[in-house]
């Protein structure tokens, strides 16, 4: 690497915090604060950065002398290590893996996509589905999984909407769009098998909305796949850009707001004094949110790479072509941005947190997420007033990036 480095290694290994410790995926802020307190900016052996701080995980996402890792080194290969068939997409043509000029042209395209009347439809698909959904639980109730009834079935249920994926064939689409998830994840796990099927399901999904996307060039309606498509036809996306760009909304629109549900939900009924203001103040609902998606962040890992050398202060010189991991999980609990940071407070103002990152690539979704927090979760504790935990302690999935709850069960008692 250029430059010069005064960083130590701190204790745990390649990241400065060891997530292969058993109390790592119950309680991850105590590992990454002991990090933040000896090392905020720790150059590991393996020659990456690893930053837990609020200032720096929030400069190398505003920053343009950050940016994606080249497309190549992130594009995935085939079973047998062959390119994938000139006209498939894959990460190179998502936008939350491109840099600019290419992220700037598509954002916009995306943006005109998501026009007032697709965002309307969006957010009565919400109301509605939460109720039916809500229904299904309780009435199957007392006890239920609340990941699987609610958290997991809303957000999916939304990205089908807002492409207009017919219902018989969400089971499929779900399957392919959680092992490609889950073979690009960074994650302590991941196996040969795990890259195999993520390969297939991105062939799958490129064929499947390649046949759906034909059927809305020929009856075109008012959903996010036929806006894609005219935008396809005037040349302004090209072809796997449209396939990408499907894809992209399951893998980053729905376990991130399934988790936003599962442990913003488990939060509040882990803070009965917190659960009983967001019952009886309303008027809290949007910061609740906010303070939930700060206090146990849905995901919590964003990459960059240095475009040329940085100085990040304090002798710390991130070379170019080095790449830095921003915890942005970790950066939620910064004392020096957040007062009592460990502290779950509905009513936080001024909560600057980064669960949807911040500069150019920040989330997209962001304003559907919110709805569907707010719905969900204010929908759930009006209509189930009783509701409790049903277990003591709830394990996750074992991934870097998300903050995923296996399951969740709850008793209306
Ligand atoms: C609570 C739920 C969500 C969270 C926590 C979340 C978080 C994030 C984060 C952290 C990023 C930036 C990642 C990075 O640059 O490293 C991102 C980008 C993105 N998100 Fe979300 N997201 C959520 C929901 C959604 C939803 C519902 C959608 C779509 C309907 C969506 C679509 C996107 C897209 C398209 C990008 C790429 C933006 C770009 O690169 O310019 N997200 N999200």
């Amino acid at each position: 690497m250029s430059g010069t480095t005064t960083t130590r290694a701190g204790a745990g290994g390649m990241l400065g915090f060891d997530p292969t410790d058993p109390g790592f995926q119950q309680d991850p802020y105590q590992h990454y604060r002991r990090l933040r307190e000896s090392t905020p900016v720790f150059r590991s052996p393996a020659g990456f950065w690893v930053l837990t701080r609020h200032r720096e995980c929030d400069l190398v996402m505003r920053d343009e002398r950050f940016g994606y890792p080249s497309p190549a080194a992130t594009a995935p290969d085939t079973p047998d290590g062959t390119a994938l068939p000139g006209g498939f997409a894959d990460q190179r043509h998502m936008l939350i893996f491109m840099n600019p000029p290419d992220h700037t042209r598509m954002r916009r395209v995306l943006r005109d996509t998501f026009g007032p009347r697709v965002m309307r439809s969006a957010n009565g698909y919400i109301e509605q589905r939460t109720g039916q959904l809500l229904d299904e639980a309780l009435h199957n109730g007392p006890e239920f999984d609340l990941i699987t009834a609610l958290a997991h079935r809303l957000p999916f249920g939304v990205i089908c909407h807002l492409l207009g994926v017919p219902e018989p064939d969400h089971l499929m689409i779900e399957k392919w769009a959680q092992d490609y998830l889950a073979g690009v994840s960074p994650s302590f796990t991941v196996s040969q098998a795990n890259h195999q099927a993520r390969d297939e399901a991105l062939t799958g999904l490129n064929d499947y909305f390649l046949a759906l996307a034909a059927e809305r060039r020929r009856a075109p309606g008012e959903d996010v796949l036929s806006r894609l498509a005219a935008a396809a036809d005037q040349g302004e996306i090209s072809e796997q850009e449209l396939l990408g760009t499907c894809i992209l909304l399951f893998i980053a629109g729905h376990g991130t707001t399934t988790n936003l549900i599962g442990n913003g939900a488990l939060a509040l009924l882990r803070h009965p004094e917190q659960l009983a203001r967001f019952r009886s103040e309303p008027e809290l609902a949007a910061s609740a949110v906010e303070e939930l998606l700060r206090y146990d962040s849905p995901s919590h890992l964003s990459i960059r790479v240095a475009f040329e050398d940085v100085d990040l202060g304090e002798g710390n010189v991130v070379g170019a072509g080095e790449q830095v991991i921003a915890v942005r999980g970790a950066a939620n609990r910064d004392p020096d941005a957040f007062p009592d940071p460990d502290t779950l407070d509905l009513g936080r103002t001024d909560n600057r947190h980064l669960s949807f990152a911040s500069g150019i690539h920040v989330c997209f979704g962001a304003p559907l997420a919110r709805t569907q927090g707010k719905v969900a979760l204010g929908t759930l504790f009006r209509r189930a007033p009783g509701l409790t935990l049903a277990a003591d302690r709830f394990e996750y999935k074992p991934s870097l990036l998300s903050r995923a709850l296996e399951a969740l069960p709850v008793t209306t008692g």
